[in-house]
């Protein structure tokens, strides 16, 4: 039973209960990268890479990314869906290595903010293979989005049609979208469900919202509306809510037509595939999701009388979640009534989503084999908030102590891009594991960076 204390918030709803498997077992790496490998000594090679070596190299907390999983991933989706624009959602995670790896693969780039541009176009990613997204851009976003050159800028609001326009040289014109809202509930939880009418992204179909924008947009000489945008939510296991958001945005598509006798060329299903995180859990098959998606829409134009649109995707989790894991070390463990707290090294400042939505991790000890009968843990971060969890109820050794390794995978989506310096923590290393060789791609924060930024009395 969960109660709630006067004065806290109602404690995040428990995901679904999932039976520990023994450490022993491959099966336990069944949601590691596909390279992941038992070493010897209870270590783990990723990549190549032994864990444990990376640690003593690196120090932790440490992030690791295996670049051939990221590759392997992008490819899968290529794959799956022929004929479309995949796009990397790169709030998932962004540093120049993964940029490179996503535009060798053939990706395209979804970014939210003049920053992630300006990073991305400075190394290289071209310009006309970007998505811009934001429910708030500012000024500075649009300004930066026009001068570099982005492919295609997604409206998300009424506002934003006056404020773009006005930003474009006379002679200009800039590509558009429409983000629209279908009125379909997907998600693993309230704080990532994106396609109702009750959150902050997109214009409705359902109060008319989206279809007074698309006339204005079209009033706007310096817009060019190419197409529709759509992205219901995140951590969705099952095709069917992507099919009815789907049906209902190929319906708009067919009132467009009708209304303003225009066909739109494109349309953009965002993203949202559910990964596992822990042993047992459902990840949404990707191929199968490409097959079934691009079938309906040929079932559905052809019902709706309209040519098919090109069609674009936006996975981020998915393409490099799976390839990440966070090692920390063990800096305290506590016995308190019935509860064991295994406090490490890092904490809600590399990892803010068990927090924020609930998200279970399945952690596991690197390094050391241990024979001691498993307890039930909670692993613990080292920040000042009681909600500082990265795992709570999980199977760890008995004899877990301080200095041991933790390894936490599906660490690479919406950990280090979430990531605060709260407590002037410094933010962790990422190091990219491939065929046996371990590279730095992001150096840790140090004090000198947190303290730099304060100007003094
Ligand atoms: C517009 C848009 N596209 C794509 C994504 C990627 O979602 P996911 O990482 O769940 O695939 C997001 C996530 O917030 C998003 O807002």
């Amino acid at each position: 039973m969960t109660t709630t204390l006067p004065g806290l918030p109602a404690p995040v709803p428990a995901m679904p209960h999932v039976a520990p498997v023994p450490p022993g077992n491959a099966a336990s790496l069944s949601v590691w990268p596909a390279s992941a490998r038992l070493a010897s000594r209870g270590d783990v090679a990723v990549g190549g890479v032994s864990l444990a070596e990376v640690a003593e190299r690196f120090g932790t907390p440490v992030y690791l990314l295996d670049e051939g999983e990221v590759r392997e991933r992008c490819r899968t989706y290529l794959r799956a869906f022929p004929d479309t624009d995949v796009v990397y959602a790169a709030k998932a995670f962004l540093c120049r290595a993964l940029l490179h790896w996503v535009q060798e693969e053939g990706l395209g780039l979804d970014v939210c903010s003049a920053g992630e541009l300006e990073l991305a176009v400075t190394t290289g990613f071209p310009p006309e293979r970007i998505v811009l997204h934001g429910n708030a851009k500012s000024p500075d976003d649009l300004s930066a989005a026009l001068r570099l050159g982005v492919g295609r800028i997604v409206i998300d609001s009424a506002w934003e049609i006056a404020r773009l326009s006005a930003l474009i040289p006379a002679d200009g014109r800039q590509k558009v979208l429409v983000r629209v809202v279908p009125g379909v509930s997907a998600g693993s939880h309230a704080a990532i469900r994106t396609g109702t009418d009750d959150q902050k992204f997109g214009l409705s179909i359902t109060d008319g919202s989206a279809q007074h924008a698309i006339a204005r947009i079209l009033d706007q000489p310096r817009l060019e509306l190419v197409g529709l945008h759509c992205h219901i939510g995140s951590q969705i296991t099952t095709v069917k809510p992507y099919l009815t958001a789907l049906r209902r945005v190929v319906g708009l598509l067919a009132q467009i037509r009708l209304q303003h006798g225009i066909v739109l060329p494109e349309l953009d299903l965002g993203g949202g595939h559910a990964v596992a995180h822990r042993p047992g859990e459902t990840a949404l098959d990707i191929p199968s999701l490409g097959a079934r998606i691009r079938r309906e829409l040929a079932t559905s134009c052809a019902a709706a009388g309209i040519p098919v649109p090109r069609l674009t995707v936006e996975p981020g989790r998915a393409l490099v979640g799976p390839a990440g894991v966070a090692l920390y070390r063990v800096l305290a463990v506590k016995r308190t009534g019935d509860r064991t707290f295994v406090a490490v090294d890092g904490g809600m400042s590399d990892n803010p989503r068990p927090a924020l939505y609930g998200v279970r991790y399945a952690p596991r000890l690197i390094g050391r084999r241990s024979t001691a009968e498993p307890c039930t843990a909670t692993v613990v971060g080292r920040h000042c908030e009681a909600g500082d969890v990265l795992a709570a109820d999980v199977a760890m050794p008995g004899d877990i102590r301080p200095g041991d390794l933790v390894a936490i995978p599906v660490a690479g989506a919406y950990h280090l891009s979430m990531a605060s310096s709260y407590n002037a923590v410094g933010r962790p290393p990422v190091v990219a594991v491939h065929d046996g060789r371990a590279r730095l791609l992001v150096r840790r924060e140090s004090l000198a960076d947190i303290n730099s930024r304060d100007v003094g009395l």
